[in-house]
């Protein structure tokens, strides 16, 4: 595994691996790598020839006030695990890289970019945007692989993909969980034990409104609604039945995600699940 700091070695690099019909396959991260990433790795070194995996903790996606200083920086870590995961390239940028001097450009995508997860982190999308596009233009990945568990981020990659035509194929994979469901985040690691049993609350709430609302969208937001204020540690942000597209309202008839979002302490925690059939 080679690791790259800067974008002209990166295309150097890449240049040289990349051959006709050999495929790139790129895993955008943030670092403190768990097997959510892994899977997404995994996946990358399976369907594409050469794997190169992004370690940037992206400072425009985070709003004044939260976690970018204290975000769990774990290179050594990362980079180990990474190298026994089969990756082929880690492109691990500075700050300078990704956003050279004088850089003033900012994807928008929307208002898609402004509801739920976006209207509670101001800017949060755009950062996101930015970044992607920016490391979409520097790996010119064929697939880029993304966690479910970041279902609205999913959504809005999608959506500059297909408005900016951006020629990669944006893949999925499910969102990893812990044996008592709390869904894997780099930031699970701020969780105090106690914090911790109280997280599991997301999952129970998503669960039980799959398994008691017959699979009415108004009836899960009201299920979800009562498992997250029913526990005294944790603060709801919010708990929608959702289109999975565009995230606002179910279409009749058509499929329903549920989504959450909730602090336990100072730990902003999201989660989702389909209502009904694969969660
Ligand atoms: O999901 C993440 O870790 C980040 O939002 C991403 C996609 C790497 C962009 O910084």
């Amino acid at each position: 595994m080679r690791v790259v700091r800067t974008a002209s070695e990166l295309a150097e690099m890449l240049a040289a691996a990349r051959a006709p019909g050999r495929r790139v396959g790129l895993v955008p991260t943030m670092g403190a790598l768990h097997e959510g990433h892994l899977a997404l790795i995994r996946a990358a070194r399976a369907e594409c020839d050469v794997c190169v995996v992004s370690i940037f903790v992206n400072p425009t996606q985070f709003a004044p006030g939260e976690d970018y200083e204290r975000y769990p920086r774990r290179e050594g870590d990362d980079l180990r695990a990474a190298r026994a995961a089969g990756v082929d390239f880690a492109f691990v940028p500075p700050v300078e890289e990704m956003y050279p001097p004088g850089a003033a450009t900012r994807v928008h995508v929307g208002e898609l970019g402004e509801i739920l997860e976006g209207a509670s982190r101001p800017g949060h999308f755009a950062g996101v945007a930015t970044v992607v596009a920016r490391l979409f233009n520097l790996v010119r990945p064929d697939v880029a692989y993304f966690g479910r568990k970041d279902a609205q981020q999913v959504a809005v990659v999608r959506r500059m993909v297909a408005d900016l035509a951006f020629p990669v194929t944006i893949a999925t994979r499910p969102t990893v969980r812990d044996r008592d469901g709390l869904a894997l985040s780099s930031r699970n690691a701020y969780l105090s034990p106690s914090e911790r049993r109280t997280a599991t609350a997301l999952y129970r709430a998503l669960t039980e409104a799959r398994s008691r609302s017959g699979g009415d969208p108004v009836r899960a937001e009201a299920i979800m609604r009562e498992v997250l204020t029913a526990e005294p540690n944790l603060q709801l942000d919010y708990a929608r039945a959702v289109d999975p597209d565009g995230f606002g309202e179910p279409r009749p008839g058509g499929p329903v995600l549920l989504v959450v979002a909730a602090c336990v302490g100072r730990t902003r925690l999201i989660d989702n699940m389909m209502l009904e059939g694969e969660p």
